[in-house]
């Protein structure tokens, strides 16, 4: 599915037509979409909150799954944009009384909506649906099963790079529940593209994907230890609702040893930030005086979520000069 889903996202003159993974998109790419977002940050402070690039076009917002920040983030950068914007409750809408997502996308598409914005529990989701769309179309993965989130590892990197300028010289630990995670694996992707030296990933072995170290990142089981000198520290919550028992003694368990307390945090450099994509559980996974405290980052990566979307969103329909993948 991997290969196909990188090729799909470009079209045949190699610009993007969907954005549903990292994986397949080049460096060049990748800073390219951190530009124009940071253009975008501006629109956010200003008295009219508004460009008009997506003006006259129709954003459908299909989310099949509970989310707060990436829905209510996805919906401001459509509007921010000018775009007339449908979302979608999928809970009450007709794929609840037995409509296949294919029929229901029809519909839609008989509506003449012009971008998806896909948010689904099973992996591969949006990658399916943008194999049925017709051209022009596009579609954007919002987060799809434990697979992918390429909009949030995007917010991520710009936020880090706001604080850390070069990507050459990071070192960076993602910590927690890394083998339920589509942002660990997001980011991993981009870290990877971006060819970030020290990556670690910190958690327990029950959470830590099998043989990950293939894939250049070196693993830790003690927090204290995988956070000496790291510049960026990204927490992750526990998934419980992709865990089907058995991963964890207890969450006190967890946090006594994998919670990010502030003593913890002196590991690490004294200038590192803290991020989390949230939802956070404080007292699992983070403490409060560290998710509140002044290295911590996480409202700042919810700004930017938004500049990042509207970026993408206006990519995808080729409202903006890009540059062809090399
Ligand atoms: C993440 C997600 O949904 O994958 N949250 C988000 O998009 N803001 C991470 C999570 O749910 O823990």
């Amino acid at each position: 599915m991997n290969k196909e889903s990188t090729s799909i996202q470009f079209n045949s003159q190699g610009r993007l037509q969907h954005f549903l993974t990292i994986e397949g998109l080049h460096k060049s790419h990748i800073l390219e979409i951190l530009d124009l977002a940071t253009s975008f940050l501006t629109v956010g402070k200003r008295e009219v909150k508004k460009v008009p690039l997506l003006r006259g076009k129709t954003v459908v917002s299909l989310f099949f799954e509970a989310s707060t920040r990436t829905r209510t983030s996805f919906e401001l950068a459509a509007k921010r944009l000018s775009a007339d914007l449908l979302n979608i409750p999928v809970g009450a809408s007709s794929t609840q009384k037995g409509e296949s997502l294919l029929d229901t996308l029809k519909t839609l598409q008989a509506m003449h909506s012009d971008m998806f914005i896909v948010r689904h529990p099973g992996s591969g989701a949006s990658h399916f649906i943008a194999q049925h769309v017709v051209p022009g179309v596009a579609v954007i993965n919002a987060g799809d099963g434990r697979h992918a989130h390429p909009t949030q590892a995007i917010l991520d990197l710009l936020t880090i790079r706001q604080h850390k300028k070069d990507f050459s010289t990071l070192s960076m630990a993602i910590v927690g529940d890394v083998l339920h995670s589509r942002v660990a694996r997001s980011i991993l992707q981009a870290l990877r593209i971006l060819e970030v030296p020290h990556i670690r990933v910190v958690g327990p072995r029950t959470l830590i994907p099998k043989g990950i170290e293939e894939w250049g990142v070196h693993v830790y089981d003690s927090l204290e230890e995988g956070l000496v000198d790291v510049d960026v520290i990204m927490m992750l919550r526990l998934q419980k609702e992709r865990m089907q028992g058995g991963f964890l003694p207890s969450e006190h368990e967890y946090y006594r040893h994998y919670g990010l307390t502030a003593e913890k945090l002196s590991c690490a450099k004294p200038d590192v930030i803290v991020m989390h994509p949230g939802p956070i559980n404080r007292g699992v996974e983070i403490a409060s005086e560290v998710a509140d405290g002044p290295h911590s980052v996480i409202l700042q990566q919810v700004s930017n979520g938004i500049a990042v979307r509207m970026a993408i969103m206006a990519m995808v329909l080729g409202r903006v000069a890009e540059a062809p993948i090399p």
